[in-house]
Order: C-alpha cells, then structure tokens, then sequence
C-alpha cells in the first residue's frame, strides 16, 4: 500500500500485529487530581541515563495534564488486570475508584498487583504527528515479578499462560528410535507423539498412550518439557 492510499484502519490494524504488553499512564493534575489512561506505546529507552518513552494522543482527555505535569508514571499491569486496561480505555468518572492505588515518591498513582512502575520526571515532550512522544527519566521504580498482560491485534493476552513455571499448560514430546530409524506416528503427515495437559506428568501419560497403542518403550533417553 502506498502513502497517500493509506486506509487507517488497516494501518492500525499493522501496527496492531506487533505484540506488546499493557500499561496505564499515570500523573496528577494541577489540582493535584490522579489522571491516567491506558497505553501500549510504552518502550524502554536507555539504562544510563535511565529513559523510556510513552505515546500520547494529542485528543487524549488528560493531554493537557500529563504534558504539563512534572512527573508521570508508567504502571505495566499484570496478567490478572485485563478490566484495569479495559476500565481505563474507556470514558468515566472516576476510573481510579475502580483500583486499589497509592502515591509514588513524586506523587503519581501507583496501582496494586502490576508487574512493574515507574515513576518518571519529565526528559522531553517530542511533536510526532497526531501524538507526542513522553520521554520520561525514571526516578523510582519497583518490579514485583508477576507476569505482564499481552495486547496483540485489538485482543488480550497472558504470555505466562504458555510457560510451565507460570502454571501454565505443560507437555511432552517423544523422539521414538526403532533399528536406529526414527520412527514417526501418523499416515501421512507424519508428527512426534505428544501430549500436553494443564496438569499431571505428561511424559508419563504419554509413555502409557504408547504402551496402549502397542508401542512398548524400552529406554526413555530424553524428555522435553514444552
Ligand atoms: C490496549 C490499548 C492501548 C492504548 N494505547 C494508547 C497509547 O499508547 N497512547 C494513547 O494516547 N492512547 C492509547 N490508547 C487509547 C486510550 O487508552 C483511550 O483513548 C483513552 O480513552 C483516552 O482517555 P481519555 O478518555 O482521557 O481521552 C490505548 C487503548 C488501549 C485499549
């Protein structure tokens, strides 16, 4: 598609196919109100001097208070707060009385059970197009381990989901060997024997699937955990 056809739902849609994870800006008013909405455009800049950046719509309600404000904050939500970005992309009231939260050093609302924030004093506001790019230098931060929430093309997501340590599905993968052959399952797209469960040991439920399908296992040599 060429620059002057663009269609800017498809455009969004693009952009929409590279994965990132969730955050809700933060920052207080000049009333000393907490502002904030959701935001995915958070990136890590440089560690020395410690910068990261967020995207701001110029048509953005709290515009006007975050580019004034001396201080933001960036909360990277955790897997479990889906409905904290939901309630925070969408028009209301008051969204904060939906979270639990406190101040930071420099006064921005922190949420509960995030995977990180920080607290950022402004670095530099930089023009681009129909946003600014918030350059922020951090001045605090915590990072509590948790697992961040994914957002990849308008839909959610738990990248911890796919990770056994997470409690996640877990799973086995058996390489057969038969008179020094390998020795594949299937007619004619021939695949590995697997199985995977959100439980239990699957490499022994595997070992007994093959045990009932006739395949009697002399040597288990190696094991996968996927
Ligand atoms: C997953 C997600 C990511 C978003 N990322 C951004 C962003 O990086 N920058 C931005 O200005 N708006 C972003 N938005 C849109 C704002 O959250 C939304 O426009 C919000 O309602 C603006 O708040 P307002 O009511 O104060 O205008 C995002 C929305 C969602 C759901």
């Amino acid at each position: 598609m060429k620059a002057d056809v663009f269609d800017p739902r498809a455009l969004r849609e693009a952009f929409g196919a590279f994965p990132t994870a969730v955050t809700v800006i933060t920052a207080s008013d000049p009333a000393g109100r907490p502002v904030g909405f959701t935001a995915n455009s958070f990136t890590s800049v440089s560690l020395d001097p410690p910068l990261l950046l967020v995207c701001v719509a110029k048509t953005a309600r709290d515009y006007p208070a975050m580019t004034a404000a001396e201080h933001f904050a960036i909360n990277i939500l955790s897997e479990a707060q889906k409905d904290v970005s939901i309630k925070f992309a969408r028009p209301a009231e008051d969204r904060f009385a939906a979270v639990d939260w406190a101040r930071a050093p420099n006064g921005c609302p922190i949420f509960a059970q995030v995977a990180a924030w920080f607290e950022c004093s402004i670095h530099n506001v930089i023009e681009a197009g129909d946003h600014v790019m918030m350059v922020g230098r951090v001045t605090a931060f915590e990072s509590s381990g948790l697992n961040g929430l994914g957002y990849a093309r308008g839909g959610y997501f738990t990248p911890g989901a796919n990770s056994s340590a997470a409690g996640g599905e877990i799973g086995a993968v058996a390489v057969l060997e038969r008179h020094a052959a390998l020795f594949p399952l299937g007619d004619q797209n021939l695949a590995l024997p697997s199985y995977s469960a959100g439980s239990g040991d699957p490499a022994k439920t595997l070992a007994s699937q093959l045990e009932r399908s006739g395949l009697s296992v002399h040597d288990w040599f190696s094991l996968l955990d996927l």
